[in-house]
């Protein structure tokens, strides 16, 4: 996979780059992550990147050029170097659909991905209209820009690309993989202050550990996030316990 970042503050990337899955999947060759400065597609002798609002209001607004221009260059070496294929080009936006880890299993699919990042009272509609493919927003709260939100974006999906993570299958059990959250984990020792982990987990049987796992998957998404339930796969004993057990608080 090959992932550009268009954004006005390319530093900011600096640490998502230099630590952890990402940069596993970097040395492993997995993703291949560019990270470009939209000021450098400017032509004017300011590098202006940014006006006014038309019809007056506060802040400012990214011009359309440099960004048509950095899109258009970054999908031209795309193209170059492995044919045409469909390149998704999505802008960071409080506006956009929310992410999920549907959307991010989504995103992980694709060859080539374009992001760019928004800043201050937004982007040129025009952007929006004849550019982009896809607006994406992180939560109900405004960041001060896309940057975050990108590398958000970045991770989430990364991770989900083959060969990013150790062992193929350590996602599959992750929170909301399964519409469920996770069971909880534990480690040595087996008695930490007087806590003893749960005797299950120490028994050998794996049927049993299976069968915990996805209770205490269910009781905690119940607990903290019942709204997660609806959409969650789970069979008609799994709904009649979660039936009793709201009967029962
Ligand atoms: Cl994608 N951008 C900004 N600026 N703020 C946000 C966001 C994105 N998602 C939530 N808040």
């Amino acid at each position: 996979m090959q992932i550009e970042i268009l954004t006005l503050f390319p530093q900011m990337f600096q640490s998502l780059l230099s630590g952890g899955v990402i940069k596993r999947a970097l040395d492993r060759e997995v993703v291949r992550i560019n990270i470009r400065n939209i000021r450098d597609f400017t032509h004017n002798k300011h590098h202006t990147v940014d006006d006014s609002p038309y019809g007056g209001g506060a802040g400012m607004v990214l011009k359309p050029e440099p960004i048509f221009e950095a899109v258009e260059a970054v999908k031209l070496e795309i193209a170059n170097e492995n044919g045409a294929d469909a390149v998704p080009v999505i802008l960071l936006t409080p506006q956009g659909r929310f992410f999920s880890q549907q959307v991010a299993l989504e995103l992980s699919k694709y060859r080539h991905l374009i992001f760019i990042c928004g800043h201050y009272e937004g982007v040129d509609e025009r952007v929006c209209e004849h550019l982009v493919t896809d607006e994406i927003s992180i939560g109900d709260y405004v960041l001060s820009g896309g940057e975050l939100a990108a590398m958000v974006v970045v991770d989430g999906v990364v991770r989900l690309v083959p060969g990013a993570l150790g062992s193929e299958d350590s996602t599959k059990d992750d929170s909301h993989a399964t519409g469920l959250l996770e069971y909880p984990q534990y480690t040595r020792p087996p008695v930490y202050r007087g806590w003893a982990v749960p005797e299950v987990l120490l028994s050998g049987n794996h049927a049993q550990i299976t069968k915990w796992h996805r209770e205490q998957s269910i009781i905690r998404t119940l607990e903290r996030r019942p709204d997660l339930l609806e959409k969650a796969n789970l069979s008609s004993e799994e709904r009649r316990f979660i039936d009793r057990s709201r009967q029962s608080r």
